[in-house]
């Protein structure tokens, strides 16, 4: 069952973001992310300064469907992120915690899916003093919190050689788009717009920038009227907010580089549409959920959706946190408000597109016809086959007549 709970879903990103979530869970205001490569010994490091767990606190963390009761607005929601997240990119993973400044001492905890198997049963162990403890210790010495390590990578090191150059790039590469996916993710956290305090966050060392989907900084950003509608959910009455934007044209942008950064990890194209929040967690971005199809002249419309995770059970939200299924009812009521939006966009589209298109030349003085005709048997004549000119214009008096008569053969 352990081996089979790895293909829930996750890719490396969303996997890394779960557990982001459960670190902003615990109260971090500072997370930062290590994707380390070291041939078969690489390893990925997520470090917290949250409130960290006890020793029983940790032991159930590892359990699926650890249990706990959960308050409106926290991520969490299964009991079972830290485990399907860390399993679907590795085959072990070791959680450190320490409980406060107060306290020295660090607990640690791997769930091993090689122990698991090798003995049949649900074991969680103390790893001893390997490499990813060490590192883990590392960062609880100086503050409490937590720090959870992804080791034996399996489904990131390619089989062969994984201390070769690709498997390297591919390390580099993802540490990379782990950045953008983060700070695209977490952007209201980051800059500080969601409840509670904001959240410093950092990937190899970098400070993540927050990524706002809506270009709120650009002065020609357009903001239709904000909506919101009461869905129910469980017998219980929420409320799904609606920002609408239209973003500036590539030419309105302030800057290039702007417009560039704002295409965002799948492009102008694929960005467009619909940005699902969950508790000011990003869950779904891009393409307009089953509402209408993505359109190149649409680009430009970008809408923000809320709903608070009291409202969990009508959005089917998945374990890996990256797709709701929007209900029937919200999506008809979402049908109006997403044309007007679209209008919108492909107005600004349009209009720039026109004032972008080429100046075309006004036709030069093109000579009459039979002139051409004229200076067509002469040419031919000088050329000294004069013979083919006549079985050409032979054939072209039988497939296009019209034609050899306007040139006058
Ligand atoms: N970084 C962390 N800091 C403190 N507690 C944590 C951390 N990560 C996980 N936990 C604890 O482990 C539990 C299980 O986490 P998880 O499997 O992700 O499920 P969920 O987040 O849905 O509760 C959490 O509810 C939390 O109590
Ligand atoms: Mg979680």
């Amino acid at each position: 069952m352990t081996s089979s709970l790895r293909d829930i879903g996750y890719d490396f990103f969303s996997a890394v973001a779960d557990l982001v979530d459960n670190s902003i869970a615990a109260g971090a205001t500072t997370i930062d992310v290590v994707v380390e490569f070291d041939g078969p010994d690489s390893f990925v490091l997520i470090a917290d300064d949250g409130t960290g767990m006890t020793q029983n606190g940790l032991v159930e963390s590892l359990r699926f469907g650890s249990r706990r009761s959960y308050e409106v607005g926290e991520l969490g929601r299964y009991g079972l992120g830290l485990k399907t997240a860390s399993l679907s990119q590795c085959r072990s993973v070791t959680v450190c915690t320490r409980r406060a400044a107060t306290v020295k001492r660090i607990s640690t905890r791997t769930l091993d899916l090689d122990v698991i198997i090798d003995f049949d049963d649900w074991l969680i162990i103390d790893p001893g003093r390997t490499r990813a403890v060490t590192e883990a210790q590392r960062w609880l010495n100086e503050a409490p919190g937590t720090v959870v390590v992804w080791s034996k990578l399996d489904r990131v090191l390619p089989d062969r050689r994984p201390e070769g150059g690709w498997a390297r790039r591919r390390f580099e590469s993802l540490a990379v788009k782990t950045a953008a996916h983060l700070s695209m993710v977490f952007h209201r956290f980051l800059a500080g717009t969601a409840q509670g305090e904001r959240v410093v966050m950092t990937v190899n060392g970098e400070k993540l920038q927050p990524w706002d989907p809506f270009a709120p900084q650009e002065q020609h950003t357009v903001e239709l009227a904000p909506l919101s509608f009461e869905v129910e959910a469980d017998d219980h009455v929420g409320t799904v907010r609606l920002r609408r934007f239209v973003l500036p044209p590539r030419e309105k942008f302030s800057m290039q580089e702007e417009f560039d950064r704002l295409s965002g990890p799948l492009k102008w194209n694929r960005q467009q549409g619909l940005y699902v929040y969950r508790a000011d967690r990003l869950v779904q971005w891009g393409g307009w959920a089953g509402v209408r199809s993505i359109d190149e002249h649409t680009k430009l419309a970008r809408v923000a959706l809320d709903f608070n995770t009291d409202l969990d059970a009508a959005f089917h939200i998945n374990v890996a946190k990256m797709r709701v299924n929007l209900p029937t009812g919200i999506r008809q009521m979402l049908e109006r408000p997403l044309h007007e939006v679209c209008l919108r966009a492909n107005d600004t589209y349009r209009r720039n597109s026109r004032r972008e298109a080429p100046v075309v030349a006004p036709p030069a003085e093109l000579a009459p016809l039979p002139t051409v005709g004229l200076a067509l048997r002469s040419a031919a004549a000088q050329s000294g086959d004069y013979a083919a000119f006549k079985r050409i214009v032979a054939r072209l008096k039988e497939t296009a007549p019209e034609v050899a008569e306007s040139l006058n053969f």
